[in-house]
C-alpha cells in the first residue's frame, strides 16, 4: 500500500471551477489587483474574524510587511523559535533586525516561560509560529508583549482553520502574516500570502508598501515594493478557502486515530498534548518517535512518506552563525529535531492506510 504525503494530485482533479473564474478574469483583463484580490481579502478577513487582509505573493513576504510594518529595523531584536521553517528567520534578517531564539516546548511551539529572558532594551517584537498548525499559548504571550511594551507578529501561515478558545489564530498579534504555499492548509497553485491586522494605520500602510507606495498612477508616498498577489491565485484561494473548515475536520479524525493508536506504544513514541479549546489545523502531524531515522527508512521502503521537519534546528544552521549560539542553546528543540517525525494524515488518507501506518509503526518496533 502506498501512504502519500502529496495531497495536491487530488485536490486539484477537478479544475472546473477555477478555470471559469479564470475566464472571467481573462476577459476583464484585471491583471494587477482587481476586483477577484480585494474579494478574496474580503473573504479570508470574514473567515479568521479579522478586520483587515493585505494579500500578498508569498507567506515570506507577509512576514516581511507585518514586520516592516510594525516599524522592526536594523538595531532591533525580534524573538521567535529555534524549530520553523526558515522563512520565519529569514523574514527578521531580511529587515535588518536580529533573530533571537528562545526554546519550545513539548508541543513544539515557543515556550512562554523563556520568553521574558530573552527581553533585551533592543527587543521589538515577539514572533510565535504555529507550528505544524498547532498553536502557542497566544493569550499569554499578547499579556507578556503588553506588559513589556512590545509588538507581537504571528506566523500564522500553517494555522488557517485553526481555533484557540473560539478565535482564530493569526488575529492576536499587531500584524500577522499567511502563506498559501501549496502544502498548507489553504493553498494556491503556487505562491501567494497576506497579512491579517485589525489596526487602520497599519492596513493603510500596508496597503500601500505592497505596492509601490502608490497613492494612485501618478504619485507615491513612501518607497515600497511590488509584494502583490496574482489575481489568478486570488480565485484559487477563494474557492479553496470554502473547503478549509472541511478539510480541518477530517485532519481532525485523522489525528485521533494516529493518536489512539501511537500512545499504545508508551515508552517508543511520544504524541504531543491537544490542550482544551485549541483546535490544530495539522499542517503537520508530528509524533516523536524513538530510533525515528530507522523507522523512516522503514516507513519509506514499506510506501509511507513519512517526513521530518525539520532535523536541524536553525540556531545551528550555517546561516546562523553569526548569531553566536552553539550546540546545547535549546536543548528542546536539539532532541525533538532527532526525534520528530510527520506521518502523512492529510484528508485524503483513508482509515485502511492510517491503520497500515499503525501497523507498520507497531511492526518495526516489534522487530527489535
Ligand atoms: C511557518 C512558515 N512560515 C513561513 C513560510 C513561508 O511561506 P511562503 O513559502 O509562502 O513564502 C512557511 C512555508 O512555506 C512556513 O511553513
Amino acid at each position: 500500500m502506498k501512504v502519500a504525503y502529496n495531497y495536491l494530485p487530488m485536490q486539484f482533479s477537478d479544475v472546473d471551477k477555477i478555470i471559469a473564474d479564470w475566464k472571467k478574469l481573462v476577459r476583464s483583463t484585471e491583471f494587477t489587483l482587481g476586483p477577484f484580490v480585494e474579494r478574496f481579502e474580503k473573504e479570508f478577513a470574514e473567515f479568521i474574524g479579522c478586520k483587515h487582509v493585505i494579500s500578498t505573493n508569498t507567506g515570506t513576504d507577509a512576514l516581511i510587511l507585518a514586520l516592516k510594518a510594525i516599524g522592526v529595523g536594523p538595531g532591533d531584536e525580534v524573538i521567535s523559535v529555534p524549530i520553523t521553517f526558515f522563512a520565519t528567520i529569514g523574514a527578521i534578517v531580511a529587515v535588518g533586525a536580529r533573530p533571537v531564539f528562545v526554546d519550545i516546548d513539548d508541543r513544539y511551539q515557543m515556550d512562554i516561560d523563556h520568553i521574558q529572558k530573552a527581553i533585551t532594551r533592543r527587543t521589538k517584537a515577539i514572533l510565535p509560529v504555529h507550528w505544524g498548525g498547532a498553536s502557542p499559548a497566544m493569550p499569554a504571550i499578547m499579556k507578556l508583549a503588553a506588559k513589556f511594551g512590545l509588538k507581537v507578529v504571528e506566523d500564522a501561515c500553517m494555522a488557517p482553520g485553526g481555533d484557540i478558545r473560539g478565535k482564530h489564530p493569526g488575529t492576536f498579534g499587531h500584524a500577522n502574516a499567511w502563506s498559501m504555499h501549496p502544502l498548507k492548509p489553504l493553498n494556491v497553485m503556487g505562491d501567494g500570502g497576506m497579512v491579517s491586522t485589525n489596526d487602520n494605520g497599519l492596513a493603510d500602510w500596508m496597503r500601500m508598501y505592497r505596492n509601490h507606495g502608490m497613492i494612485d498612477r501618478d504619485h507615491n508616498s513612501i518607497w515600497g515594493v511590488n509584494m502583490r498577489l496574482q489575481p489568478l491565485q486570488a480565485i484559487v484561494a477563494s474557492h479553496v478557502l470554502k473547503t478549509v473548515p472541511k478539510t480541518v475536520a477530517i485532519r481532525n479524525k485523522n489525528m485521533q486515530i494516529l493518536d489512539k493508536g501511537l500512545k499504545k506504544l508508551a515508552g517508543l513514541v511520544i504524541v504531543p498534548s491537544r490542550p482544551e479549546g485549541y483546535r490544530e489545523t495539522f499542517s503537520l502531524y508530528m509524533a516523536r518517535f524513538k530510533k525515528r531515522d530507522a523507522l523512516m527508512q522503514y516507513l519509506i521502503k514499506h510506501g509511507i512518506e513519512a517526513k521530518i521537519h525539520y532535523p536541524v534546528p536553525l540556531h545551528l544552521q550555517k546561516a546562523a552563525k553569526g548569531l553566536g549560539y552553539k550546540q546545547g542553546d535549546f536543548p528542546v528543540a536539539e532532541k525533538y529535531a532527532k526525534e520528530i517525525m510527520t506521518l502523512p494524515a492529510h484528508q485524503y488518507i483513508s482509515t485502511d492506510q492510517i491503520d497500515y501506518t499503525l501497523k507498520a509503526i507497531k511492526a518495526f518496533y516489534m522487530q527489535g
